[in-house]
């Protein structure tokens, strides 16, 4: 497999539309990606999929990887990157997809361990702890598998940023809400003790704990395709997130110079104070 990192249509259009408002810089001014490679998991949906298309604007090679092979394929297609299908809660597959992104040409600089989701709004009294366990083996041992895979070639870069999406669920308690919680401070937790042990090190180590984001599937997938329940959350809700904001989030912290390391960012909509606190306009 070789990296193709010479051609980035969409990905030039939107750096040049950020040119406009950024201060002027050398026209030989590298992208902050340029040449190398930002591996995203969760990649085939929602922020996962936006966070591939911003980093690719960056001139990142971006290695794409979740489940669903044709969508990965699609995006990869579209960005000039890599798809590569992976079960992040399967460590064959995580290994698979760590070898074939040291068959790519050009240094890891980039793992954005984004894959992860929520399941049922059950109270603890009635929750099911299948439920907890999917919960957790995505958002928290997923991470700790691509992270363990990784992270070898992300210290031979010299310079590597591990980002991972975690949560404003990873900073509060809500009803109905302690399955994906606990599985959120979880990555909350695991991100701020990696930054520790790896302190001393050329790698940065951030999350983003995003607040209300409406993606499409998000929800849909909490809920088991409950499209009700799905509009209920973003009910009058005139502008919550969505994707591509998130995305930039991750494209500015990864373009940061190398000691600049933002240990959290929590982002939320406006009409958001707060996770009980939403301004609804009906
Ligand atoms: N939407 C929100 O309101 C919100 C708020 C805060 C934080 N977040 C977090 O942001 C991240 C992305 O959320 P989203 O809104 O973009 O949701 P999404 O569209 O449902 O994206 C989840 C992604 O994870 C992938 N995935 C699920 N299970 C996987 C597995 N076992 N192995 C590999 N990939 C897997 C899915 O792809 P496949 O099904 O193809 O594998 C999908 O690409 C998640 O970590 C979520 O917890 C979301």
């Amino acid at each position: 497999m070789r990296c193709s990192c010479g051609s980035y249509p969409v990905g030039l259009l939107r750096s040049l539309s950020r040119m406009t408002s950024a201060p002027p810089t050398s026209s030989t001014t590298p992208a902050p990606g340029a040449g190398r490679i930002a591996v995203v998991t969760g990649a085939s949906s929602g922020i996962g999929a936006a966070t591939a298309r911003a980093l690719a604007g960056d001139g990142w090679h971006v290695v794409a990887t979740a489940r669903r092979a044709d969508r990965l394929e699609a995006l990869a297609a579209e960005i000039g990157g890599t798809a590569v299908a992976c079960d992040v809660t399967d460590r064959a597959q995580v290994a698979a997809l760590a070898e074939a992104v040291a068959d790519l040409d050009g240094e890891v600089g980039v793992l954005v361990n984004n894959a992860g989701g929520a399941v049922g709004d059950d109270p603890i009294e009635r929750a099911d702890p299948d439920d907890w366990r999917w919960m957790y083996e995505i958002n928290v041992i997923g991470l700790l598998q691509v992270t363990q895979a990784l992270l070898p070639a992300l210290r031979r870069s010299g310079d590597g940023l591990v980002l991972n999406v975690g949560s404003t669920a990873g900073r509060i308690a809500y009803e109905g809400g302690a399955g994906y919680t606990a599985a959120k401070h979880g990555t909350q937790v695991v991100t701020e003790t990696l930054r520790l042990e790896l302190c001393g090190e050329p790698i940065r180590v951030t999350e983003i704990a995003p607040g209300m984001v409406r993606t499409p599937e998000f929800s849909l997938v909490r809920f088991a395709g409950d499209r009700e329940k799905y509009d209920a959350v973003y009910r009058g809700v005139r502008e919550p997130l969505v994707a591509e904001d998130v995305a930039e989030c991750v494209r500015w912290v990864a373009s940061l110079p190398h000691h600049v390391n933002i240990d959290e960012m929590v982002v939320r909509p406006r009409a958001q104070a707060a996770q009980h606190k939403v301004h609804r306009e009906d």
